[in-house]
């Protein structure tokens, strides 16, 4: 099959059906209240959908624990529900990439059902089993949501591996039985007419052999199997096979979640011959806020250091691979709370973070409610919140660790995955115009202010910014296929780059600062066309520019050349 490498000029659009829209009041966003939404999506001028996780699932992770890879989890709707909504997407010219979650099942699939009934059933192999050390796990290492990695099975009297919750048993990629399943599930998905796959946690499904110990931090309670379970052995060997088996077979989008990968990996995974997947989400950039690893604590983004991370991976892959953007997901806070500013340049900042990404090279992902500046929430008790990570880390910092109460508030507030989970605001009824009936999740108290319903006819709206940078993707390839140059690389005040080609540039000014500030315009750009501005009046390229608190500017320049 042809490869049209079509999502270099696709802006992605993600879903988190849990939160999106509630079709039939029982608080749950479904498949129904999506496809409802797909005209205010065609308005928004987005190509791809990537929906997470719709499957069967018991959530204990939010569907990020699938019990059925072919079946649609009942509190999302039916199959038919689905292809009604992959038909009317396709309608409207919007793909649909789906999530997929095979670096471990759920423990309440088919295969761990069996796995786990005696030492020699057919699908044992299927999971990491293993014997306890002195009645120890097998190894040290910690799970992503707190605790021990290993859950103990009495009814074989062994340990299984779970990098997840303990509902999240690990599949094992070593055996081709497990990787032969998946493909024919991928392949099964794909003849139904889905248009990709984000592969969750990719770069965790081949593991040292031997499982080590992983290395432990003074303070930590247990080894971290970042080492041993991240960029293992045989990672790019199973990608490339499930290249050959099933992506090559279709001309579709893919994109692996790979913490832990850095760019030379990047090269790989997402090199410009299509022999692994079309690009992957690296983690640099939203890791600024960890110390030692930890998200938990009061650091704040430096802009100096975003920029250097971005540069990095502009230039990095520049010619070799493909980049995804993205400032938010359900995993990540708000990015005007993390970035920008919430207060008084709210408006401002959601815009200039929108110009600030969008106009780099790669495919911009607009995470579910970003597009009208959505916030961080703040809940008043910790028995508000969902997420299993918060919940589990909030106990294991409280009572084992020493930190307080308040302190872990804060920080949960802070970094916590449920401020991308509350309701999406689509006006200011009831819950946010989200459901009829009571949300699964508190809806941000903002709600009233901050709408989509007020938002989309606004031409001077943060939704109307996204619209605009979209439509700059659409119209010039430079915003495709532009160098990008890092300017001013030492400045937190300012985010600025160029973007060339041999006939086309853009500068893209983007202030980071509530203060006035002044950025010196590059000689040949200098009375270059403004096409987009936050502010108005725009300003026009003189050599000083005066930007204003969160401005943002894109001049363009059609390149003259002359005969020597
Ligand atoms: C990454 C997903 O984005 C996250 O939501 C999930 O909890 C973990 N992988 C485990 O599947």
């Amino acid at each position: 099959m042809k490869q049209t490498q079509w999502w270099k000029k696709a802006v992605v659009y993600q879903i988190y059906p849990r939160s999106f829209n509630d079709s039939n009041g029982d608080g749950i966003g479904d498949i129904p209240g999506i496809t409802e939404k797909l005209d205010y999506l065609e308005n928004l001028g987005i190509d791809v959908i990537w929906l997470s996780p719709v499957y069967a699932s018991p959530n204990d992770d939010n569907g990020y624990d699938i019990s059925d890879y072919r079946a649609i989890n009942p509190e999302f709707g039916t199959m038919a529900d689905f292809d009604e909504m992959l038909a009317q997407a396709h309608a409207r010219g919007i793909k649909i990439v789906m999530d997929l979650v095979v670096n471990h099942s759920s423990d309440e699939h088919e295969w761990f059902i069996q796995s786990r009934k005696d030492r020699t059933n057919p699908y044992r192999d299927f999971y990491f089993w293993r014997d306890g050390k002195n009645g120890k796990p097998p190894n040290n290492w910690g799970s992503v949501f707190s605790g021990p990695a290993w859950e103990f099975d009495e009814t074989t009297c062994q340990y299984y591996l779970h990098l997840f919750t303990r509902k999240q048993p690990d599949l094992n990629w070593e055996n081709s039985r497990v990787r032969g399943e998946v493909y024919d599930m991928m392949r099964w998905w794909l003849d139904k007419g889905v248009d990709g796959f984000r592969m969750d946690v990719i770069s965790a499904i081949s593991k040292v052999e031997g499982l080590p110990d992983g290395p432990i931090e003074e303070g930590d309670l247990y080894g971290n199997f970042v080492p041993y379970a991240f960029n293992g052995p045989r990672m790019h060997e199973f990608i490339r096979e499930m290249n050959r088996e099933v992506l090559s077979g279709y001309d579709i989008m893919t994109v692996g979640e790979t913490p832990g990968v850095g760019v030379e990996e990047a090269k790989k995974f997402a090199n410009a011959d299509m022999s692994e997947l079309s690009m992957i989400f690296q983690f640099e950039h939203v890791k600024l806020i960890d110390e030692n690893g930890i998200k938990w604590g009061d650091k704040k983004i430096c802009v100096r250091e975003l920029k250097r991370v971005m540069a990095k991976w502009q230039n990095g892959l520049e010619g070799k691979a493909w980049n995804s953007l993205y400032w938010e997901n359900h995993d990540q806070p708000r990015s005007v709370s993390r970035f920008g500013g919430e207060g008084r340049y709210w408006e401002k900042s959601a815009k200039t973070l929108a110009v600030c990404l969008h106009m780099m090279q790669g495919t911009p992902y607009i995470y579910q409610g970003q597009e009208i500046g959505m916030t961080n929430t703040i809940f008043e008790s910790v028995r508000d919140y969902r997420d299993v990570e918060q919940i589990n880390a909030f106990r294991e910092y409280t009572e084992e660790l020493g930190v307080s109460e308040e302190d872990m508030m804060r920080w949960i507030a802070k970094e916590g995955r449920d401020n991308a989970r509350t309701p999406m605001q689509w006006s200011g009824a009831h819950a946010a115009g989200f459901t009829d009936g009571e949300p699964w999740i508190k809806t941000n108290p903002n709600y009233k202010q901050i709408n989509a319903e007020k938002q989309a006819g606004d031409p001077d709206s943060i939704f109307s910014a996204y619209q605009a940078m979209i439509r700059l993707r659409k119209k010039f390839d430079v915003v495709t296929d532009g160098k990008f140059t890092l300017l001013d690389p030492d400045s937190d005040k300012n985010f600025s780059y160029t973007r060339e080609t041999a006939s086309e540039k853009l500068l893209v000014i983007c202030s980071f600062s509530e203060k006035p500030i002044t950025f010196a315009v590059p000689d040949d750009m200098i009375d270059s066309k403004i096409l987009y501005c936050n502010y108005s009046p725009a300003p026009s390229a003189t050599k000083e520019l005066a930007l204003r608190p969160w401005e943002s500017v894109i001049f363009y320049k059609k390149r003259v050349f002359t005969d020597k």
